[in-house]
C-alpha cells in the first residue's frame, strides 16, 4: 500500500525530484519550483531578504545557509535561591546564575556549541533545545533516558547542533522537575521576517512562579484529586511585582513612531496565558518555527512551549500602557495572583509598555477582557506545503481502532488511562533508546512506550484524542507537525479526509489538544532518530498527565539512526560512563523519587530504590 512513498510523489509533482535527500541545501531553487531572491538586503525595509539564495520562500525543511560560523556559549547549573518577584525566596536552580538563564542568539544556518556544566550537588541534567530538528544529530537532542544518560554532578556536556530554521525558542532542561526549578533560558535564531519592523525588542518569556520547591508540589499534587495547586505569581521575563507590591514589572522601552518585533514563549509548568498590549494590537508574523502570513489580534492565547513573534507600532500618545498576561482560566492554569478570576483589579499581571518621554509611573491605560479560553490560535503558514490526502485516505479506516500495532503510519492514542496499552512511559537513566539502537536490541521494555516508524519519507498521521476535560499541550521532537484537524468533541473524529486541511495546513512544533477533544498530526519520516511525543507540562501537572500514559518515543528509521549520527563515542558515552559511576556510588545522597514520568515512591526515600529515572514529559 505505501510502496511509493508520497513525500517522494510530492517532490515529483511539484519539483521534478525524487526525495528531499537529493536536493542539495544550496540549491537556487525551492520545494515550489521559485528561483530564490539574489542581491537583496535585509534590513528594515526588507524583513522578507536574508542573504543570497535565502528568504521568507526557502523550504526550511530541506535548505539553509551554511554559514560556518559556530556560536559558543558555556551555561553552568547551580544550586541557589531565588525570589524574582520580591517574594519568599526558596531553593532554585539557575542558569549561569541567572533567571531566567542567557539568550542564546545565533544567525539562521549556523552551529551552536554549547557546553552544559552540572554544578548541582544531588541531580543530574540534560539540556533540550525546544524544536530544533537536530536532522542527523539526534543525539543533540537532550533527552536523557532517550537520547544521552543524564549529565552527572560536577560534570560537563557539550552538545553541538545548527539551527537549520529560524525564529523563537527556549531551552530547558529535560531532568525530571528542574525546569520547574529555573532551568531555562529562551533562543532567538535570527532570519527572514513575513513583515517589516524597525528594532526586535527581543524575548519575552512568560512562566507560572512557585513559592514552593517544584520537586515538594509533585508529591502534593499526586495525592489530590482534582487537579494540581495553583502557582503564586506569573513572571513575565523573570521579573513581576508580588502581592505586597514588591518586586517590579518589566519595561519595554519604545519610542513613538517606530515598529518593534517582540517575541513571546510560554516556559511555564502548568499555564496557558493571553497575552495583550493596552491600545497596541499585535501583527503576529511566526508561530514556533515556522513564518506565518500576518495577522492582527489583541488577544494571544499563548500553551506551554509555543512561541509567537509578533510587531507592533508604537503610534499611540507617549505614556506608560499595560502589557497584561492574564488565565485562560481554571482549565489551562491558575495563579493566586488573579485573586480567582482571570482579570484582577487590584495587581495587574503583566509588564510596561514604556514611551520615551514618558513619566515614570505605573500606567493608567485600560484593556480589553482577555477571553477565557484554552484554546491554540489558527494561522495560516506564509511557505505553502500541503500534506497528500491520498496516503490519509489509504489508512483512515483505522482511526477507529484504539492504540493501532508498531509500525502503522496512523497511531489512534486514547489517553483516558490507557496510554499505550495502559502503559504510562519510564525510561531507564542509565540504559537510553539510543543503547538499544547501537546494539540493534529490539526487545524494547514496554514502559519504553517505543512505537517504530520505519518508513523512509512516509507521511505518519496521528490522532491524538482527550477524553478528560482538561487540555494537554503536545509536543513532538525533531519534526514540525502539520495538524490537519482539530476539534472539541470526540463526536466529530473524522473517518475520512472530508472537512480536514491538507491545503495548507498550520504547522509547528506544539499544538494544544482541548479539552475532551481531539488532534491530527502529520509529519513525513524524514528524520531518522528516538523522539519524544509528550504532553509539554511539568512539575506540578506532569503527574497527572504522566500517570495517563502521556508520552511515547517513536522510533523513525531506526537502522539509519547511528550512521547518520556517526558515532556514539565521545560526548554520549563519556557521560553515561561518568553517570553511571555516579549514581550506583554507594554514598550518593539524594532519593530515586520519581522517573520523570512518574511517581515511584511516595512519600520518598533515600537511596536507590530502583533503577532508572527518567526523562520529565
Ligand atoms: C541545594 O542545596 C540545598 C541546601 O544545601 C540542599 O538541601 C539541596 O539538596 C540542594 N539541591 C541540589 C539539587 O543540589
Ligand atoms: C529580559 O531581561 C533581560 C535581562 O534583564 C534583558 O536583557 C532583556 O532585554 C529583557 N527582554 C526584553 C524583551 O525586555
Ligand atoms: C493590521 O493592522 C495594521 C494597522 O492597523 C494594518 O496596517 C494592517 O494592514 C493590518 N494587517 C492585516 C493583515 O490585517
Ligand atoms: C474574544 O472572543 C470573541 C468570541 O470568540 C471574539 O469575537 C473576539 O474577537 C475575541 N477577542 C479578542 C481580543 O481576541
Ligand atoms: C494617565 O496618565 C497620564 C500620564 O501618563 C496622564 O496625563 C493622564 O491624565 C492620566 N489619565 C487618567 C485618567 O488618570
Ligand atoms: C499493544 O498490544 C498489542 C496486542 O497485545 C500488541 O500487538 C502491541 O505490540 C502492543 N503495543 C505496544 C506498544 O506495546
Ligand atoms: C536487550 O534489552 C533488554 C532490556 O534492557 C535486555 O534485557 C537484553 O539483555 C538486551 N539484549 C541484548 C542482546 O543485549
Ligand atoms: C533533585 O533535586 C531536588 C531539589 O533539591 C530534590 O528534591 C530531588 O530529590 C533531587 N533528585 C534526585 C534524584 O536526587
Amino acid at each position: 500500500m505505501f510502496s511509493l512513498s508520497s513525500f517522494g510523489l510530492a517532490f515529483l509533482a511539484l519539483g521534478g525530484v525524487v526525495s528531499s535527500a537529493s536536493i542539495p541545501y544550496n540549491s537556487p531553487v525551492s520545494r515550489n519550483g521559485l528561483a530564490r531572491r539574489q542581491g537583496c538586503t535585509h534590513g528594515p525595509d526588507d524583513r522578507g531578504c536574508w542573504s543570497d539564495g535565502f528568504d521568507i520562500d526557502t523550504d526550511v525543511y530541506e535548505s539553509w545557509p551554511n554559514t560556518g560560523r559556530v556560536v559558543e556559549k558555556t551555561l553552568t547549573v547551580t544550586n541557589v535561591t531565588c525570589n524574582p518577584d520580591g517574594g519568599p525566596a526558596k531553593f532554585c536552580q539557575l542558569i549561569n546564575g541567572q533567571y531566567p538563564g542567557p539568550t542564546i542568539e545565533a544567525n539562521w544556518g549556523d552551529t551552536l556549541r554549547i557546553t552544559v556544566v552540572n554544578k548541582l550537588r544531588i541531580n543530574g541534567t540534560s539540556f533540550h533545545w525546544h524544536g530544533i530538528r537536530q536532522l542527523g544529530s539526534n543525539e543533540q537532542d537532550g533527552v536523557n533516558g532517550v537520547t544521552e544518560c543524564p549529565i552527572a554532578p560536577n560534570e560537563q556536556k557539550v552538545y553541538e547542533f545548527q539551527a537549520t530554521q529560524y525564529g523563537t525558542s527556549w531551552y530547558h532542561s529535560h531532568h525530571s522537575n528542574q525546569y520547574g526549578e529555573g532551568v531555562v533560558g529562551t533562543m532567538i535564531i535570527n532570519g527572514p521576517a513575513t513583515a517589516n519592523y524597525d528594532e526586535d525588542l527581543g524575548v519575552l518569556p512568560l512562566t507560572d512562579w512557585y513559592y514552593k520547591p517544584v520537586f515538594e508540589l509533585l508529591w502534593s499534587a499526586m495525592r489530590v484529586a482534582g487537579g494540581p495547586p495553583p502557582s503564586q505569581n506569573v513572571l513575565v521575563n523573570g521579573t513581576m511585582v508580588d502581592g505586597n507590591g514588591k518586586g517590579k514589572y518589566q519595561k519595554l522601552n519604545v519610542q513613538k513612531g517606530k515598529t518593534y518585533r517582540l517575541r513571546f514563549v510560554n516556559t511555564a509548568v502548568d499555564h496557558l496565558f493571553h497575552v495583550s498590549m493596552d491600545g497596541h494590537p499585535f501583527t503576529v508574523i511566526g508561530v514556533d518555527f515556522v513564518s506565518v502570513k500576518p495577522y492582527n489580534t489583541s488577544d494571544l492565547a499563548i500553551a506551554i512551549g509555543q512561541r509567537y513573534d509578533v510587531v507592533f507600532t508604537a503610534d499611540k500618545d507617549v505614556g506608560n500602557y499595560w502589557l497584561r498576561v492574564n488565565s485562560g482560566g481554571g482549565a489551562c492554569g491558575q495563579a493566586a495572583i488573579y485573586g480567582g478570576a482571570p482579570n484582577n483589579p487590584a495587581t495587574v499581571v503583566g509588564g510596561i509598555l514604556s514611551y520615551e518621554g514618558a513619566p515614570t509611573a505605573n500606567p493608567n491605560s485600560t484593556g480589553i477582557t482577555t477571553n477565557v479560553t484554552c484554546i491554540d490560535e489558527t494561522f495560516s503558514p506564509h511557505k505553502v506545503i500541503p500534506v497528500p490526502s491520498d496516503t490519509f485516505a489509504a489508512v483512515v479506516e483505522q482511526l477507529s481502532v484504539g492504540i493501532t500495532p508498531a509500525n502503522s503510519p496512523i497511531v489512534n492514542w486514547l489517553i483516558t488511562g490507557a496510554g499505550l496499552n495502559a502503559s504510562s512511559m519510564n525510561v531507564d537513566w542509565e540504559k537510553p533508546t539510543l543503547d538499544y539502537v547501537r546494539d540493534q536490541n529490539s526487545s524494547f521494555p514496554t514502559e519504553l512506550n517505543v512505537i517504530e516508524l520505519p518508513s523512509i519519507n512516509q507521511w505518519a498521521f496521528w490522532v491524538i484524542r482527550s477524553a478528560i476535560p482538561v487540555p494537554h499541550p503536545i509536543h513532538v521532537h525533531g519534526h514540525d507537525f502539520w495538524i490537519i484537524g482539530t476539534g472539541t468533541s470526540a463526536a466529530t473524529i473524522p473517518t475520512g479526509p472530508g472537512g480536514l486541511d491538507f491545503t495548507n495546513p498550520m504547522r509547528r512544533d506544539v499544538a494544544t489538544l482541548p479539552a475532551g477533544g481531539w488532534l491530527l498530526l502529520a509529519f513525513p519520516t524524514d528524520n531518522p532518530g528516538a523522539w519524544l511525543m509528550h504532553c509539554l507540562t511539568k512539575g506540578t501537572h506532569i503527574a497527572w498527565h504522566a500517570s495517563q500514559g502521556l508520552s511515547l518515543q517513536f522510533l523513525e528509521r531506526k537502522d539509519e539512526i547511528i550512521s547518520s549520527i556517526g558515532d556514539l563515542e565521545g560526548e554520549y558515552d563519556r557521560t553515561c560512563a561518568s553517570w553511571k559511576d555516579y549514581w550506583n556510588m554507594p554514598s550518593r545522597e539524594g532519593v530515586d523519587e520519581d522517573s520523570g514520568l512518574r511517581q515511584i515512591n511516595n512519600p520518598p526515600v533515600p537511596g536507590k530504590q530502583r533503577i532508572g529515572g527518567g526523562v520529565k514529559v
